[in-house]
């Protein structure tokens, strides 16, 4: 079993969705102002992960970081969501599937664990399915052989969390979901994962709530802190538990996103904002 050394949770994710040949740009930027989660998936569609892994490597090489001090996430995605660029034999069983593609991101990542390992999203979108079961069981035995140290699923409803659950699945460290404020800032699966001690990553705060980030009240309340209205919302997803992500790829806003942390928004503008929608 490799050395792991447990890096604590980060306050914030740095997401490389979308950023194609900045990924390892924008990865070490993000490491220099001072993120410590990176978020990224071994799916070529969305993601470079090999880009992260680059940006990494020129941060270590800097001085900036050590491997020790990241929390590194990634995930197992299936056929139907990637294109041709394949980390896996789609003629493959699904667990050799996720067996090939973890070892694939660990070579992308210059690692040889993990902190978590995400399984992207639902083998179909109605529930808990054999599929499922079979990519989480292998999902587990890469988390017992040490190359990763937890685990979590992504894109998925209450209802496929109960599912889960009631098949007797080991139940999941995180749940990456779309946060959308109008429906209620995904209040059914936040309190699902509260009630289990489920860490919820909210992604898209922004880019799926353009209407609450230019809301009069919000904009308020944010001039009130001295603060952005971005700002406002990523302490408010941390006010109501969340650990968020963000996408950016500006500088400034790096720097912005991660001052949210020290905002400090009263419980009567984390309500206001709660109900603002949905
Ligand atoms: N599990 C999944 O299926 C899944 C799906 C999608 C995304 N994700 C993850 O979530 C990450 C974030 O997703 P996202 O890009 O949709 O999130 P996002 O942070 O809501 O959106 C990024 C957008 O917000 C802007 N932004 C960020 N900080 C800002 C600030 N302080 N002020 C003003 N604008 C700001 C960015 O513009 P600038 O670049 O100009 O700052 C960019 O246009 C992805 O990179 C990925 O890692 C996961």
């Amino acid at each position: 079993m490799p050395t792991q050394q447990s890096s604590a949770l980060p306050d914030f994710l740095y997401g490389t969705a979308w950023k194609e040949e900045r990924t390892p740009a924008l990865t070490e930027l993000a490491l220099r102002t001072g993120f410590r989660g990176i978020d990224t998936a071994n799916q070529r569609r969305h993601y470079f992960e090999a880009g992260v892994g680059q940006g990494l490597a020129a941060a270590y090489r800097a001085g900036v970081v050590a491997r020790a001090d990241l929390f590194l996430q990634t995930k197992f995605t299936y056929r139907p969501g990637q294109d041709h660029r394949l980390p896996y034999d789609p003629k493959a069983s699904l667990s050799v599937q996720v067996a090939q593609s973890m070892a694939s991101s660990l070579e992308h990542l210059g690692t040889d664990y993990l902190d978590s390992y995400v399984l992207h999203g639902p083998a179909s979108g109605y529930g808990w399915t054999d599929a499922d079961s079979e990519v989480w069981e292998a999902m587990m035995k890469e988390r017992d052989a040490g190359r990763t140290r937890l685990l979590g699923v992504s894109n998925v409803s209450v209802r496929y969390l109960e599912q889960m659950e009631a098949a007797g699945a080991e139940i999941p460290a995180f749940v990456q979901n779309r946060c959308y404020a109008r429906l209620g800032w995904d209040r059914d699966v936040r309190q699902f994962c509260r009630e289990r001690k489920i860490i919820y990553q909210g992604f898209s705060l922004l880019t799926a709530n353009v209407e609450v980030v230019r809301h009069p009240l919000v904009s308020e309340l944010a001039a009130r802190v001295n603060a952005t209205s971005a700002q406002l919302v990523f302490s408010f997803a941390r006010a109501v538990g969340m650990l968020p992500l963000t996408g950016t790829s500006d500088a400034e806003h790096m720097k912005q996103d991660l001052a949210s942390v020290d905002l400090e928004i009263s419980p009567d503008a984390v309500r206001a904002i709660e109900s603002l929608a949905g």
